[in-house]
């Protein structure tokens, strides 16, 4: 017997279009004789298909126009439907679901609410639950969270927009003890998207007023020196670490560009770092990923800082990016878990 999965891609945060390319290679790699697939399209407004079109429309972002491949859809919250109510008219139709595989990146998808509604649905879903996935999803708590459980990380400070628009030149102030350079991001975003590097004092507002842009909240950390590293984690209660792998931007940091849009950036799996600093960093993914309750999967990256080569946290990803050639399955393919096999043993987690 088939297990049927409901993959869910697109959605409406910033990172809609990672999605797709995400969720079109997970589906690729699929093993046809173990999975019936259920292809499931959330619009950039928040409307849901069921997709049976080819994956390729999904991947050039065009499946939207494939009216002759799409059936409104719901996830229905009916535990007794298990599933998705495909909508036809006046009359739908149930169809049952045994899992569900959420590759939404960002808010509504990655941040707790999808798995909030799967939950409700009592539908089996890779990845980590609804405290784990808000708790990663936002900078803020990651962070005072990471602090409460020991594990190092950059300096910071957070604010509101209700806080700096009372009294900016506060936060300002609070952010300067920060040092320079230092990092502006949004609480809840992801892909970079609002991220600035600040190098002097005169450029600090306007990168707050960047980061607005896309959340209600801020975090300010010291900009650290050294190495980008990542760690890729699998599993529930005993999760595998995968070796380690460091990024090259080719960017002066990792910004959208350097990760989607010039294509120079490098992965360097594995990272060159002493065999000590590796370990040490995948006992602390273990670490983090403990602490916050993840499930399933994360990816834990981190800091390995140039001048005393500590190792610090700088956030969590419940829901990387997930394509074959993402940092994600590199580290584990690296680690002698092929992508569809990595892919089986999520699959497998979500109903353990
Ligand atoms: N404290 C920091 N020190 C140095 N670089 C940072 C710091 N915080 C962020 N960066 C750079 O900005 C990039 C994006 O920040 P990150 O916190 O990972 O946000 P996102 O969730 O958007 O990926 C990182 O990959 C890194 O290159
Ligand atoms: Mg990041």
């Amino acid at each position: 017997m088939k297990t049927t999965v409901l993959v869910l891609f697109g959605g409406v945060s910033g990172e809609h279009d990672v999605s797709l390319v995400s969720a079109a290679s997970v589906m690729r790699n699929m093993d046809q004789n173990k999975y019936e697939i259920l292809p499931m399209g959330i619009t950039g407004d928040g409307r849901s298909f069921l997709y049976t079109g080819p994956l390729d429309e999904i991947e050039q972002n065009r499946w939207e126009q494939d009216a002759a491949h799409l059936t409104p859809a719901v996830i229905s919250p009916d535990r007794g439907h298990h599933g998705i109510l495909l909508l036809r008219g006046k009359e739908f139709e149930i169809v049952r679901v045994d899992v569900v595989f959420p590759v939404l990146h960002g808010k509504n998808g990655e941040d707790g609410t999808m798995q909030g509604l799967l939950t409700l649905a009592g539908l089996p879903f890779v990845g980590c639950g609804v405290t784990a996935s808000a708790d990663c999803m936002d900078k803020a708590v990651t962070n005072a969270l990471a602090d409460i459980y020991g594990i190092p990380q950059a300096k910071w400070i957070s604010f509101s927009r209700h806080e700096y628009e009372r009294d900016p030149a506060a936060c300002l102030r609070q952010a300067e003890t920060l040092g320079f350079p230092l990092f502006v991001k949004p609480a809840n975003a992801g892909s970079s998207l609002g991220v600035s590097k600040v190098t002097a004092p005169a450029a600090l507002a306007a990168a707050c007023e960047e980061a607005f842009r896309h959340d209600e909240k801020l975090v300010l950390e010291e900009g650290i020196l050294g190495h980008e590293v990542e760690c890729a984690v699998l599993g529930n209660e005993d999760p595998l670490a995968s070796v380690v792998g460091e990024i090259e931007a080719c960017n002066d940091f990792y910004d959208y560009d350097a990760k989607y849009l010039a294509g120079t950036s490098r992965l360097l799996i594995p990272a060159p770092l002493s065999e000590e600093t590796a370990q040490a960093v995948r006992a602390m993914a273990v670490k983090a990923f403990r602490a916050m309750g993840c499930r399933g999967l994360s990816r834990v990256d981190f800091f390995v800082r140039g001048s005393d080569g500590a190792v610090l946290l700088n956030e969590i990803n419940t829901i990387p990016g997930f394509t074959s050639i993402s940092m994600y399955s590199k580290l584990f393919a690296a680690s002698g878990i092929p992508y569809a096999e990595l892919i089986d043993r999520l699959i497998a987690c979500a109903t353990e």
